[in-house]
């Protein structure tokens, strides 16, 4: 079965050879821990072998939720935030038509996603939309008191069972949520939704293999097996024990943390292929929220190429020295459009006529690498062979996995997500919330000054 792939030599000449070594040991001693459970956050580490621990029956259960769905909705709103969100829509963007929702395909229900925001605008646009349509909702949180997600599941299930009646709204909403506690649960239970239970042990960022993302992927029509197998190949593929020099999770983990030390603070996950947008998405929090902590750890960005070359492009080449990039790339395009001849040939381009526009790209590709890296940018790149379920699903447990190795490095607990309480504390006291009385005098105390 052929991998996803890992080259760090073009980033491997940033570091020095000291450096590099006493990383690398570093790195073999962060997986150990994290294979022996001994690591910080060590009661959030049931994402390390989800691949294969996925049962046949678990995804049975999945695509008979997901048949049902896609029977009964010609719509499907997925509502959730941040991990309850971010891989789900990655890996439904990464198989899509770029146009899907536009072409309205009788075979595939629209997916589209909310829960992610407080946007007044946005919520009254999609109940707008959805105004008149068969539409099903996937309720995805955690905690169950998450309020992006609360407040648009509240006006869903209302409008659900007014437009549908409350017998079909039962069918056609469907919650992923704790087993016992939160709002999603007692409301599942009470109304008596099929729902799915996220693994206690699972943090939200790790959380795309289990219902939380499988299930809205099978909804969109993919292969949910095939995912969870390229997820597989990796869980084998980097497992305790492989050598440094075949395990890319390793590899990666090491380079980055290597670089890092270097002073290279920010990195860039670039993609050439807009469908991988989403996917930077999703692993600019995987990173963000496990490594961001105790006023250290790397911060994630990301591009999508050559769109952005048009934009950041001037600042990766020749701004601060202090990013390195991580580029995804695909190595076979689904589709084949060669370049067209032009009789006036006004725009000089005609020395390309007859040729690949992937292959106008892969150049493109090229050369932004050979520029950056002479600019002073380390590069690592990682190749997939195609855009498909299994290679999307090596690409989604080889991020997992690295980045717990990462975090480890780093001594940071790569599994919990303390600072994102913050904001909500303050909107909680400013809203006026009942047990945050105090909070809002001292708040208004502070504004008034
Ligand atoms: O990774 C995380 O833990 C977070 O991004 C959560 O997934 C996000 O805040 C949503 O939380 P919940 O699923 O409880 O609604």
């Amino acid at each position: 079965m052929k991998t996803i792939s890992l080259d760090y030599s073009k980033a491997r000449q940033f570091v020095g050879d000291a450096t590099f070594a006493a990383m690398r040991d570093k790195a073999a001693e962060a997986q150990k821990s994290l294979e022996a459970g001994t690591c910080p956050g060590n009661d959030f580490l049931g994402w390390l072998h989800l691949p294969s621990s996925i049962s046949d029956e678990d995804i049975k259960a999945i695509k008979a939720a997901a048949a049902t769905l896609r029977a009964e909705c010609d719509t499907i709103v997925v509502a959730g935030i941040g991990g309850s969100y971010l891989g789900a829509r990655a890996v439904i963007e990464a198989l899509s038509n770029t146009l899907a929702n536009l072409i309205h395909d009788k075979e595939n229900p629209t997916i589209l996603f909310a829960g992610n925001n407080i946007s007044e605008d946005y919520l009254s646009e999609l109940t707008e939309y959805l105004k008149g349509r068969r539409f099903g909702v996937i309720n995805i949180s955690k905690s169950g008191t998450t309020t992006e997600t609360a407040l648009t599941f509240r006006l869903l299930k209302k409008q659900c069972e007014q437009q549908r009646g409350k017998d079909t709204a039962r069918r056609v909403i469907v919650a992923v949520t704790d087993a016992r506690k939160g709002a999603a649960r007692l409301t599942a239970d009470k109304e008596g939704y099929t729902s799915f239970v996220i693994p206690d042990n699972v943090g939200g960022r790790f959380s795309v293999l289990t219902p939380v993302g499988l299930l809205p992927i099978a909804c969109a029509g993919f292969d949910i097996e095939e995912l969870v197998d390229g997820a597989r190949d990796i869980e084998k593929a980097a497992a305790a024990g492989v050598p440094f020099d075949e395990n890319i999770c390793l590899q990666y983990a090491t380079v980055r943390n290597a670089l890092y030390s270097e002073g290279k603070k920010i990195e860039i996950l670039a993609n050439f292929q807009p469908k991988l947008h989403y996917i930077a998405e999703w692993w600019k929090q995987l990173y963000g929220e496990s490594e961001g902590k105790d006023h250290k750890g790397i911060f994630p960005a990301s591009v999508d190429f050559t769109t952005d070359l048009h934009s950041m492009g001037q600042w990766i080449q020749q701004g601060e020295r202090s990013i390195f990039e991580t580029v995804i790339s695909v190595e076979e395009v689904n589709h084949t459009l060669l370049f067209p001849h032009d009789d006036e040939n006004l725009d000089g381009l005609n020395f390309l006529e007859g040729r690949r526009v992937d292959e106008v790209n892969k150049m493109a590709e090229l050369g932004t690498l050979l520029a950056h890296v002479d600019g002073g940018v380390p590069n690592i790149r990682i190749s997939m062979p195609k855009l498909t379920e299994r290679y999307i699903g090596q690409v989604i447990y080889f991020f997992e996995k690295a980045c717990g190795v990462s975090g480890n490095i780093l001594g940071v607990n790569a599994f919990n997500q303390p600072g994102v309480e913050a904001y909500k504390k303050n909107m909680f006291a400013l809203l006026g919330k009942p047990g945050y009385e105090k909070e809002g005098e001292a708040i208004r105390a502070r504004l008034a000054k």
